[in-house]
């Protein structure tokens, strides 16, 4: 070889280093940014391996229990569009060259192929071969793969520089793991934030529920009690008036009596309320239907309505029989009614109907006291008028709550329905919203269930 042969030969290596050098150092810089272990595996392929003068590049990754690997990422035949990899192989641990470096975690060179039984062709046979692990804390996570139509095409010069290229990669994924890890632990975070407000919010509304509920069984506590012992001083009163009303002709007398009987007579009405919201009522339970109390209810409460209001009867036709004091379920209705009625002074729309529900713990949302789960027969009076606060809706069930002038409500109505209803083993739902309108929906348990419907569902209720 002539001198100056052997002068260029010197100079295109030094070249060459230089070259690697360079794309090692911008490897170096570039690695910082690149945001994901796709992005990575396709650099390394393409802008790395690519620009070092490897004719063939192919990168694998493991997959997490390091039993396989399968081709992610490639450069020359097997990516013929941009970044896609033709036919993706997969190939497990120990299995050809690719899999023993997998299994070892070692590089391998292989100088002639032809020699190798091992080997596994993939698109074009080749005759060198050269691989080196991808490892993040000395476990293999993949393995970069290169080939050469010609035998012994790598050595030292080329091991090392896939080693660093490897090294570098490693470095990276091990970076973008932990990365990743932690996006997972502010997902877990935030979920479990959104998790805890939520039950924060609906253990409030529990306490809410259950601090109401105590306040109505104090209240009713209280009420039972006092409208007993009035209620037998009213009998007194009364007694003694009707005594003197058969006894004396004076007409002026007489007047005034009627006045004293008929403030007594409202007195006993107030009573009668109290005792229902305090569920000491004595109820007379027998097996009725419900349709057919609503009929009656609506067929007396439709002449005392103002023209300008509809009223519209939507009954089930097959609903289950219940258990009820027939008269005070009449009681129960008008005062619905008469509320429904109140709420909508310039008229609107009346719609009562009935139906059959099965209620389960899930679905108690309107409820205004618990119910046990089970079969229902329901009737709802729903009106389209002035709707209720929501910063009242909570106290419309306390007794002597009303929103009406005084001498127009006394605010007893809705906590006897709910007094008697729950005497009946059931309960009160409301749903409400300003200026659109009020569902009461009133539920009392089916005795007897219609034809088709599981009669384990129905309740045995102690009157
Ligand atoms: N359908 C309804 N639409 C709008 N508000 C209603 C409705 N039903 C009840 N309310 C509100 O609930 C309050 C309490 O009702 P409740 O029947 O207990 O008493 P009241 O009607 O005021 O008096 P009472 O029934 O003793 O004559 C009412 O004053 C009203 O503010
Ligand atoms: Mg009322």
């Amino acid at each position: 070889m002539s001198e100056p042969e052997i002068m260029s030969r010197q100079t295109q290596k030094r070249l060459d280093e230089a070259a690697v050098l360079r794309t090692l150092n911008a490897f170096a810089v570039d690695v910082i940014t690149i945001p994901s272990v796709e992005d990575l595996f396709w650099y390394v392929a393409q802008n790395v391996v690519g620009r070092l003068n490897f004719v063939d590049c192919v990168i694998y990754r493991a997959d997490d229990v390091g039993a396989s690997l399968t081709q992610v990422a490639a450069l020359g035949a097997k990516n013929p569009y941009d970044r896609s990899i033709l036919n993706p192989l997969r190939i497990d641990f120990g299995q050809g060259v690719t899999g023993q470096v997998a299994q070892s975690g070692k590089p391998v060179i292989v100088g002639d192929l032809l020699k190798q039984q091992n080997y596994i062709p993939d698109m074009s046979p080749a005759r060198s071969e050269i691989c080196v692990p991808l490892l993040i804390k000395g476990r293999v996570v993949g393995v970069i793969d290169s080939e050469h139509p010609d035998p012994d095409a790598f050595g030292q010069a080329e091991l090392d520089i896939l080693t660093t290229v490897a090294a570098m990669t490693g470095a990276k994924l091990e970076l973008l793991a932990e990365a990743e890890r932690s996006h997972q632990r502010y997902r877990d975070l935030a979920a479990s934030h959104v998790q805890l407000s939520q039950e924060t919010a609906s253990r409030k509304a529990l306490e809410a529920k259950l601090f109401a509920a105590r306040k109505l069984e104090a209240i009713g506590r209280l009420t039972g009690r006092f409208a007993h012992d009035f209620n037998n001083l009213l009998t007194v009163i009364s007694g003694n008036l009707d005594f003197l009303a058969a006894d004396t002709r004076r007409p002026d007398a007489q007047a005034s009596l009627k006045d004293a009987q008929s403030a007594a007579g409202r007195g006993a009405q107030l009573i009668r309320d109290m005792l229902a919201f305090s569920q000491r009522t004595r109820l007379s339970p027998e097996l009725a239907d419900l349709n057919e109390i609503v009929t009656n209810v609506c067929t007396h409460a439709k002449p005392l309505f103002p023209a300008d209001i509809t009223l519209t009867q939507d009954l089930a036709d097959h609903i289950g029989v219940i258990n009820v004091d027939i008269k005070e379920t009449e009681n129960a209705l008008r005062n619905l009614l008469s509320n429904a009625r109140e709420a909508m002074p310039n008229g609107g729309h009346l719609r009562i109907a009935t139906e059959m529900l099965r209620h389960n713990f899930t679905d108690n949302q309107d409820l205004v006291a618990p119910l046990m789960p089970g079969l229902y027969v329901c009737v709802s009076v729903q009106d389209d008028g002035a709707g209720i606060p929501d910063a009242s809706l909570h106290q419309i069930f306390d007794p002597f709550y009303t929103s009406k002038p005084v001498g127009r409500g006394a605010g007893l109505g809705l906590s006897m329905v709910l007094g008697f209803m729950q005497q009946s083993g059931g309960s009160v739902s409301v749903l409400s919203k300003l200026h659109q309108g009020s569902r009461f929906r009133l539920y009392f348990p089916a005795i007897i269930a219609p034809d088709g419907i599981e009669t384990n569902d129905l309740l045995t209720i102690d009157q």
